[in-house]
């Protein structure tokens, strides 16, 4: 695609075929505002409340005059709250210096990107991966190489895979578990093998742990558990969806000194910091140790109850998501691919869910629903799901 004349060859890399996943959910979120009855299960949104201490600790913090400049890489209490609690995840010892706040964790990811790759380096990411990530990677000039994951392995981490695509250009990898869209979990040995060879070869692995806290069979594990390899170890986190935070736009990085140093320099130009009296709500989220329990059991039933009515229909593959929020259905038996699959199920069934494409090349047979909602709704959205699917493979 040809960027205007005006307008600088960064708007042609974040504008690839992953910035149009959303259109299906946009226009059921249009229909829906005009009275449509529809089930959306097209965004990463939980249909929970952000729970009512943090909402109190808001409304506290604005009260109390937080409505001013924070220091740029974050309110200290909120910086030691994180370190605090990042080492009760990891069971290993995390500094507040080491941490920095940012606007979500897609602001964190954003940064980090800026501030560890450009042109002429190479960045490993896993397909399917999030959809923002070739945007991510590729806006600071950094070009993107896909590592594929396979269904009939359950997505597991292939790291003879990775390693047959590292070249000497490539300057990171990017982890994500559980992960969006498929709900992979990396296990311990995994986790530690890929940390050791980043470490080894001097590679950024980036983990980007925004689901950590929806993990239904296994522990979360996380790379940066390991100290001894943290000298290229990046995590990426937030508020979003542990805490149903998700419009408070809270989340941070970890990472080595001067990464974090050269983070803060990147946020002083970008954002100047982030908003004061949300960092002081963030730190009453993250000393309530029990709402993330909560909805690791709410989801946990959501995807079951989901998964469950999928399975009526032989005609519908996937692997029964470990953790995250999301199933990634392979649609090919219906004869469309994802997009169309997920245009008319809008059309015909009043479903919404995110078609494939965005998630890399080889998923475009695919559509991506979210366990987002109450059972019952959940057990209906799948009945529609299997029933469009059926008449149309009955038709092929
Ligand atoms: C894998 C992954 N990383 C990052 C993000 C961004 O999250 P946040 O709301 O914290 O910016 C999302 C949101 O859906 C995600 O799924």
């Amino acid at each position: 695609m040809m960027g205007h004349k005006s307008l600088s060859t960064v708007t042609e890399r974040i504008s690839g075929p992953a910035s149009k996943a959303w259109d299906v959910g946009d226009e059921a979120a249009r229909r829906m505002l005009k009275g449509a009855d529809i089930i959306h299960l097209g965004v990463g949104d939980p249909d929970l409340d952000t729970p009512k201490p943090v909402r109190e600790a808001l409304t506290k913090a604005i009260e109390a005059g937080k409505t001013h400049y924070a220091p740029i890489p974050g309110e200290y209490a909120l910086r030691d709250t994180i370190a605090d609690h990042a080492s009760w995840l990891y069971n290993a010892p995390v500094k507040a210096e080491n941490v920095i706040v940012c606007n979500g964790a897609q602001g964190a990811i954003f940064a980090t990107f800026q501030c560890i790759a450009e042109k002429g380096d190479e960045v490993i990411v896993l397909e399917p991966y999030y959809a923002t990530y070739p945007a991510v990677v590729t806006a600071g000039g950094a070009t993107m190489v896909s590592v594929e994951l396979d269904l009939e392995e359950d997505y597991k981490l292939d790291i003879e895979k990775i390693k047959a695509a590292v070249t000497d250009k490539t300057k990171a990898i990017i982890i994500n578990s559980p992960s969006n869209p498929a709900g992979a979990v990396i296990d311990r040995e995994a986790v530690r093998d890929i940390a050791k060879f980043c470490c080894d070869n001097q590679i950024w692995l980036v983990s980007d742990e925004v689901y950590w806290s929806h993990c239904f069979e296994d522990d979360h594990i996380s790379p940066y558990a390991h100290i001894e390899f943290r000298d290229y170890i990046i995590v990426i986190n937030s508020l979003s969806k542990s805490h149903a935070m998700t419009g408070w736009r809270m989340g941070w990085a970890i990472g080595p000194d001067h990464f974090i140093q050269a983070m803060t320099n990147y946020s002083q130009a970008a954002q100047f910091g982030i908003n004061q009296f949300v960092q002081n709500a963030a730190i009453a989220a993250l000393k309530d140790k029990s709402t993330t329990g909560e909805f690791n059991a709410i989801f946990k039933g959501q995807r079951d109850a989901f998964c469950e009515e999928l399975r009526q229909s032989n005609h519908l593959s996937f692997s029964k998501p470990r953790g995250g929020m999301f199933v990634l259905l392979d649609v090919s038996a219906s004869g469309l691919n994802g997009e169309e699959f997920a245009w008319r199920l809008l059309d015909e069934e009043n479903v919404a869910v995110v078609p494939g494409f965005g998630f890399g090349e080889g998923f475009s047979h695919t559509i991506r629903i979210g366990y987002l909602c109450d059972e019952e709704k959940l057990k209906e959205a799948a009945k529609r799901i299997v029933r469009f699917t059926e008449k149309l493979a009955h038709q092929g």
